[in-house]
């Protein structure tokens, strides 16, 4: 496993939580701590066990108090269009990961930090979590696929008003609008995202990463084109061991036990 100054990567069970830790900094993100996100998304990609991720910050303020403003500050027009671009490229790759990431998001998601829970595949809110892209108040916009993901997950209403007025909002309104799935106590934010990775880990590996492919395939494709992927998958499915396993512990009445293939 990959070690970054300000990204730590712990797994158990199958269950990888990735910690970004600068905290000092409410876990902004430098082109340092960008790098550590990416390498460790690479090294986990790698592991067969892997079943779920879990993607949070350090300390008791922070997911990620957005990009680092300090080097956003020295930005011309062409270093501009990069930062962006390189931030972007880093977020498709979790968005593209084939495995379920969780966000587990227990302060301030910014900026940046809010594109990259957005850019999740499921968003686990405590009640401390305070949601927003406050860039337009910083003269610029959300670079790093805001202005995109949270139109498609909110809708272009809400997430106009979030980007227009660059305000917060709190756990509890995140999951009223879809932002997040569920808000839960602080004290039980990792339990929590656990539980929900523990979930999602039981059932058949391969079925969930086609079903994310599926998901994310409709996202992207006219209807013709996302229907007839979702059929071509479901007919490699019926290939897998797994699902054999599936059915047949249905029919007898026990838990399956799912061997990934
Ligand atoms: N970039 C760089 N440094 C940041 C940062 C960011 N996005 N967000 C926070 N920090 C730093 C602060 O500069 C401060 O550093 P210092 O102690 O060396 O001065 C430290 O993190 C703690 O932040 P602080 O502002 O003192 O905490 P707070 O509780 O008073 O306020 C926020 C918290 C999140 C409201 C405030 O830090 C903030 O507005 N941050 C910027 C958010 C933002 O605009 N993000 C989008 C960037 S595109």
């Amino acid at each position: 496993m990959t070690q970054n100054r300000y990204v730590r990567t712990e797994t158990s069970g199958g269950i990888a939580t990735v910690t970004i830790d600068r905290p000092a900094k409410l876990n902004a993100l430098n082109p340092e701590v960008i790098a550590g996100i990416d390498e460790a998304f690479v090294a986990l990609r790698d592991d067969g066990d892997l079943r779920v991720v879990i993607l949070t910050g350090a300390g008791d303020k922070a997911f990620v108090a957005g990009a680092d403003i300090g080097v956003l500050a020295e930005m011309g027009t062409l270093t501009g269009a990069e930062v962006s671009r390189a931030g972007q490229e880093v977020l498709r790759r979790i968005e593209r990961f084939p495995r379920p990431v969780i966000a587990a998001v227990g302060g301030y998601a910014l900026g940046g930090g809010c594109e990259l829970a957005l850019a999740c595949h499921l968003r686990i809110a405590s009640e401390r979590a305070r949601f927003g892209l406050p860039e337009v108040g910083l003269g610029i916009i959300p670079g790093y696929g805001g202005t995109v993901r949270l139109a498609r997950l909110v809708g272009l209403g809400r997430a106009a008003e979030m980007i227009l007025t660059g305000e917060m909002v709190d756990g509890k309104r995140a999951a009223e609008i879809g932002l997040a799935n569920v808000v839960v106590p602080h004290e039980e934010l990792m339990d929590r995202a656990r539980t929900l990775a523990g979930r999602i880990a039981g059932n058949a590996p391969v079925a969930v990463e086609m079903a994310l492919a599926s998901l994310y395939g409709a996202e992207e494709n006219s209807m013709e084109n996302a229907l007839a992927f979702e059929a071509t998958l479901f007919g490699l499915l019926a290939s897998t061991d797994d699902m054999k396993e599936g059915m047949a512990a249905f029919l007898e009445k026990r838990r399956p036990l799912f061997g990934g293939s």
